[in-house]
């Protein structure tokens, strides 16, 4: 049967961070994969997910199964969180569906919206995470592209964008990256987001929001913005949740499928049909993360103290940016890089060719993207100074 299956490269992604793990130079630097790096390299247990796991493993008195939808508190909780404001309003029309991490809420979204319009298909902003391509046509989806980043100036490509929204069929799918755009580091501002929301609506677009790094960039609020402002403008919008980045759960999967509908009667039948797909891939999704997050967003303490400790990660994120830019420029003060100060969340291209990204890999072990994707919290205090040198020759 298996005769004539071929061995694959590994992933363009996590096979990096497999290539970094067995590198057994001491001045290695992981810029690959996304996850948050402390100054010693370590991606720590956050305080509010220690403590809220510590409660649960105490008093918990079961493994049985959850319901279908998942952890009821949890769908709730990250209801709230990324709705704020508008989701008092919106929950009687929306489902809401515990996945799997963000993958698999956006494979599940993939499988639900495939139930809805066989083969729908789903604009992805060039460039934009490789992972969504497979989630998405895995799911059933037809895949096309949107120009999305402007590499010379290093910032949204809006107008070809806009363009592309007003030439696409009422109907179609786009899916937005609501802040800290992988791999580009470069977001819509508001001004940005209300004219892209404002093609979407009338065009009767059906935005496909992915959101994982919620409050890495600026703050909560602000990180969601697109999405709740979508919400007052368009009648069905679709979010996929992460909760890997903000809570520190990487491989804990724990993640949501949030949908509005038009109606409480659509909500039923969406949420209906997701559990049903679910239950066709996986039956339910995994219960640790998801009780571990309700724990923390259902007590005000473990919130306050969560809450400081992502935005004590964001800062450092933003100051990382900074001293990459200062150490660049003092290594090579003719190349202006201060566009990546100005960018947000865990990665930025830096738009090295595919030779010089390969040499910093073989010759300094500094990995990277073969894209010249950057996770800024692989930097460090300690080592920012030594990656701007070896990056300053191939600048642009
Ligand atoms: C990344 O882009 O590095 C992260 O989202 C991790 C992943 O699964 O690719």
């Amino acid at each position: 049967m298996f005769e004539k299956l071929e061995t694959l490269p590994p992933d363009p992604i996590l096979g990096l961070a497999t290539a970094f793990r067995e590198d057994p130079s001491p001045a290695k630097v992981d810029l690959s994969v996304g996850v948050y790096r402390n100054r010693s390299g370590l991606t720590p247990l956050m305080e509010a997910v220690l403590s809220a796991e510590r409660d649960l493993i105490a008093q918990q008195s079961t493994k049985s199964y959850l319901p279908p939808a998942g952890a009821p508190a949890f769908r709730e909780e990250i209801f709230r969180l990324v709705l704020g404001d508008a989701a008092a309003g919106l929950r009687a029309r929306s489902a809401v569906i515990q996945a799997p991490g963000g993958c698999g809420a956006l494979r599940l979204g993939a499988e639900l919206v495939h139930r809805a319009s066989p083969g729908a298909t789903v604009l992805l902003g060039d460039p934009t995470w490789p992972n969504h391509g497979p989630l998405l046509t895995g799911g059933g989806l037809t895949l096309a592209r949107h120009p999305y980043y402007d590499a010379s100036r290093h910032t949204v490509d809006l107008q070809p964008m806009l363009d592309a929204l007003e030439r696409t069929p009422a109907g179609t799918l786009v899916l937005l990256q609501a802040s800290c755009h992988n791999p580009t580091g470069a977001d819509p501002d508001e001004a940005q987001w209300r004219a892209i929301l404002e093609v979407v609506a009338r065009r009767s677009l059906v935005p496909f929001f992915d959101i994982a790094y919620q409050g890495l960039g600026d703050d909560l609020d602000r990180d969601a913005f697109a999405i709740r402002e979508a919400t007052r403008h368009v009648p069905e919008v679709i979010v996929a949740v992460s909760c890997s980045k903000s809570f520190g759960l990487y491989r804990e999967r724990t993640g949501a499928l949030l949908v509005v509908g038009d109606d409480a009667a659509h909500a039923r039948a969406i949420e209906s049909q997701a559990n049903k797909a679910a239950r066709a891939m996986y039956s339910m999704p995994p219960g640790h993360g998801a009780l571990i997050a309700e724990r923390i967003l259902g007590d005000a303490t473990l919130a306050a103290t969560w809450r400081k400790e992502l935005a004590g990660m964001a800062a450092r994120l933003r100051s990382l940016r900074e001293a990459f830019v200062a150490a660049v420029h003092a290594a090579r003060p003719d190349v202006d890089i201060g566009w990546l100060a100005r960018q947000r969340g865990m990665f930025s291209l830096l738009g090295l060719p595919a030779e010089a990204v390969r040499e910093l890999r073989e010759r300094h072990h500094v990995y990277m993207g073969l894209d010249s994707r950057v996770n800024i919290a692989g930097l460090s205090e300690d080592n920012v100074g030594r990656v701007a040198e070896l990056v300053a020759p191939h600048l642009q």
